[in-house]
């Protein structure tokens, strides 16, 4: 298994290019399945979790093509002949995101059958919602041996618009219904719909195949059904939670870097917060240039959906409190086991307390470098954070998590100066 070893204490500088958003690519790479026609994607991120749902959608009978011989960021997608409509355990249990092919499926082809996502590290993060939503189309559903088998039950084999309104706001269970409802016959409305800018993103292309869509970027989305979607291209939004991270690290290294290629209109509540904590940051239309000078403030935070702080950067802003001046408490409200990471930040000589869905930091002057452990992906990028922070020698093992949402992270790090390499 792959580690990281690095040696902290040198401020980052320099500039770091930010790749398309890993939550946004997903359900795109999904929605192909929706026509039988290429969709052309550009800014795909060349990641882990994207090279596991091309495979998935390959034994679906999807046929992928890189038009530029070295460069894994274009995709074709065509979905002309599907063979199966079943995602299996064994693809759906390394990647849970798997689930996105549920309401396309069912959508296209009038039958899908999906392995239930096991759980994972940071929560149960069962998919009922996805389950009662497209049930309320129309879908008959029955969960069997561990999976979701979905058939529709019209006369024509679509799906029916229907009213819902999910009992919490879910990402993917937006993602799901919404590719669900653009082929159903009538009109859907999805209340209390996920905002976060992936959502949009998606919906963007959808809109661009030829789903008729409103409301995108609200918590209300209002699609009509047609009979049939078109080919489209569509370039991947900028991921926000890698240009978080980025941030976060100039924060607790000091230094100077230009985050380019990022959508700082996607990342107001995250710069709020690193504003208090003294990270400076003059903001272009697809930059941010960060600089950071002297020890960070604590700040509270809590994550919550967005536009609200995104749970997704609470690992990387708590490494950020562990090194800063003065106590900071951290509330968890979308999982319900996302600390993992505070056990090994205070192997690194942090100093934090959880109780319940809070955590409680005390600002230390210094880590020290130590072997850590990640345990799933956010929390391997605080780790990396904090080590480069710390003094000393950090190793982080079991890296295979980082690279699920990151591409080449450590390159990245070294261009900006950073003492950090990849020991197999
Ligand atoms: C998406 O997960 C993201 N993944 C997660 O990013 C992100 O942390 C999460 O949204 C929240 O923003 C992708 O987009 C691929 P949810 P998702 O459904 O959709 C509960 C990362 O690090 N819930 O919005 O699975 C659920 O248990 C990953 O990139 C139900 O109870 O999250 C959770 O407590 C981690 N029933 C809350 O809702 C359901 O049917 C929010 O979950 C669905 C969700």
């Amino acid at each position: 298994m792959d580690k990281l070893r690095m040696v902290g204490g040198t401020p980052l500088k320099g500039e770091v290019i930010i790749a398309g958003a890993k939550n946004a690519a997903l359900p795109i790479l999904c929605a192909c399945l929706l026509c039988d026609e290429p969709i052309t994607l550009r800014n795909v991120p060349d990641l882990q979790d994207v090279r596991t749902m091309l495979k998935l959608l390959q034994e679906i009978g999807v046929t992928v093509s890189f038009p530029d011989a070295d460069n894994r960021n274009h995709v074709v997608l065509n979905a002309a002949n599907i063979k199966s409509s079943e995602a299996t355990y064994e693809m759906v249990k390394t990647m849970r995101a798997s689930i996105l092919v549920l309401g396309p499926l069912l959508a296209r082809m009038h039958s899908a059958k999906v392995s239930l996502p096991g759980g994972c590290a940071i929560g149960a993060r069962p998919v009922d919602q996805h389950i009662k939503g497209l049930k309320a189309m129309g879908a008959d559903i029955k969960i069997k041996s561990g999976y979701i088998q979905a058939e529709t039950q019209s006369v024509t084999g679509r799906l029916q618009g229907a009213s819902i309104l999910t009992d919490m706001i879910t990402v993917t269970g937006t993602e799901n219904l919404l590719m669900a409802a653009t082929l159903a016959s009538g009109t859907t409305i999805l209340e209390n719909a996920a905002r976060e800018p992936e959502v949009g993103d998606l919906a963007e292309l959808l809109v661009k195949m030829g789903a008729k869509i409103t409301g995108i970027g609200s918590d209300r989305l209002v699609i009509e059904g047609v009979e049939k979607l078109h080919s489209a291209e569509h370039s991947v939004i900028a991921d926000r939670i890698e240009a978080g991270t980025f941030l976060c690290a100039v924060a607790a290294t000091g230094g100077e870097v230009l985050v380019k290629h990022c959508r700082p209109d996607t990342l107001d509540a995250v710069m709020v917060k690193l504003r208090e904590a003294g990270l400076e940051m003059e903001v272009g239309s697809d930059w941010i240039r960060a600089s950071m000078k002297g020890r960070p403030k604590a700040v509270n935070f809590r994550t919550s959906e967005y536009p609200a702080f995104p749970t997704d950067m609470q690992a990387q802003l708590m490494a950020v409190n562990a090194i800063a001046e003065g106590n900071s408490t951290i509330t968890e409200t979308i999982f319900e086991n996302r600390f993992m990471h505070v056990q090994e930040m205070n192997r690194l000589g942090a100093d934090i307390a959880i109780e319940g869905n809070t955590a409680i930091a005390q600002g230390v002057e210094k880590l020290s470098g130590a072997i850590v452990m990640a345990t799933d992906l956010r929390a391997s990028a605080s780790l990396v954070i904090a080590g480069l922070a710390a003094q000393g020698e950090t190793q982080v093992d079991r890296i295979y998590h980082l690279d699920r949402g990151y591409d080449r992270m450590e390159q990245k790090l070294t261009l900006l100066g950073a003492n950090i390499q990849r020991v197999k």
